[in-house]
């Protein structure tokens, strides 16, 4: 946050108060969201000790990917040594991982797939507009993932998911800019407070819904692992929910929002730190620009 108020009119007093965030990562020139999407894809498949030959779909969430085409998916998978199977990407924005779960769940339950590996990345760094203080402090790079695999005879995993879109609500948050449009990528221009009046409702609304349709209240959820876009927001949401603070994953303060990566990142963190433990119940709800939004239940 120092680092930041060196070059823009804001301070680390201001966006910890406002955001919750302290810091965020910078991709390295170079280093593209491919090669991030790779480590994380392949630290996932490592702890679930499958091997690139039992991969047959890779999704990658992305509002930046490496090129225009091909998807950066495709690059992954090479990079991933996975020579079966397809491999696309996915735009849903801050929601496309929340998305990608939904399309791996329905790959997974048709017999589509049986391994699905599902990766948000993101280099959203890459499309700030580095003098907007409304939105330069909110976002960095990265990229978590996770793998899906069908399995017989066990309650864990997707239990449900639930996807929803708007685009009448297109303008309030968008690059103003675009391949068809300008030729360019733009820049992320978002009306803060108005995005902010959407987040918390919807997600809450959602993670609802996708326990009702499962038999459960929202006071079974043990976990409440949201898309991590502002402290503020993920409070909302879980009082809304009636959910109290303990039981919200936060580490929006680490990373700051990093669209589709946010969500397997804090499930990452969380698995990691003991927090979320086999059985667990789990919601992930997301809302993005669209605006898109949804949740999804586990059973982790
Ligand atoms: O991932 C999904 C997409 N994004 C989101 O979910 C983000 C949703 N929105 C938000 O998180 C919040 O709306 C923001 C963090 C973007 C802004 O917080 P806010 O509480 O809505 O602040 P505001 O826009 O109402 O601004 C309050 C004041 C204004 O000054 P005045 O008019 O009161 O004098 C802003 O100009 O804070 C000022 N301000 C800042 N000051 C210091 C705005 N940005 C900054 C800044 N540093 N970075």
């Amino acid at each position: 946050n120092e680092e930041l108020a060196k070059t823009v009119d804001t301070n680390d007093e201001w966006i910890r108060e406002r955001t919750g965030i302290t810091q965020r990562h910078i991709a390295a020139e170079g280093e593209l969201t491919s090669h991030l999407a790779t480590e994380a894809a392949q630290k996932a498949l490592e702890k679930a000790g499958i091997a690139a030959e039992q991969v047959d779909l890779i999704i990658v969430a992305t509002s930046t990917p490496d090129e225009t085409f091909p998807a950066t998916a495709v690059k992954v998978q090479h990079a991933l040594g996975v020579k079966q199977g397809a491999a696309f990407d996915l735009n849903a924005v801050c929601s496309g991982f929340l998305y990608g779960l939904s399309v791996a769940e329905t790959f997974i339950a048709s017999g589509k797939a049986k391994t699905v590996v599902v990766i948000g990345a993101e280099t959203f760094t890459r499309i700030l507009d580095w003098t907007d203080r409304g939105t330069c402090i909110l976002f960095g790079d990265g990229a978590g993932a996770l793998v899906l695999q069908a399995e017989t005879g066990t309650d864990r995993g997707i239990l449900h998911t639930e996807i929803r879109s708007d685009g009448e609500f297109a303008p309030i948050l968008r690059t103003q800019a675009g391949v068809s449009m300008t030729q360019t990528a733009g820049f992320v221009q978002m009306e803060g407070k108005e995005v902010f009046r959407h987040a918390a409702t919807k997600m809450a609304d959602s993670v609802e819904l996708v326990a009702r349709e499962c038999g459960f209240t929202t006071a079974d959820i043990r976990w409440l692992v949201p898309h991590q876009a502002n402290q503020r927001i993920l409070q909302a949401t879980a009082k809304r929910l009636n959910i109290d603070d303990e039981r919200v994953i936060m580490t929006v303060d680490k990373h700051a929002n990093t669209s589709a990566a946010s969500i397997p990142l804090a499930l990452s963190i969380a698995a990691d730190d003991g927090r979320i433990k086999a059985g667990d119940l789990v919601a992930t709800p997301a809302l993005g620009a669209g605006l898109t939004w949804g949740s999804c239940l586990i059973r982790w």
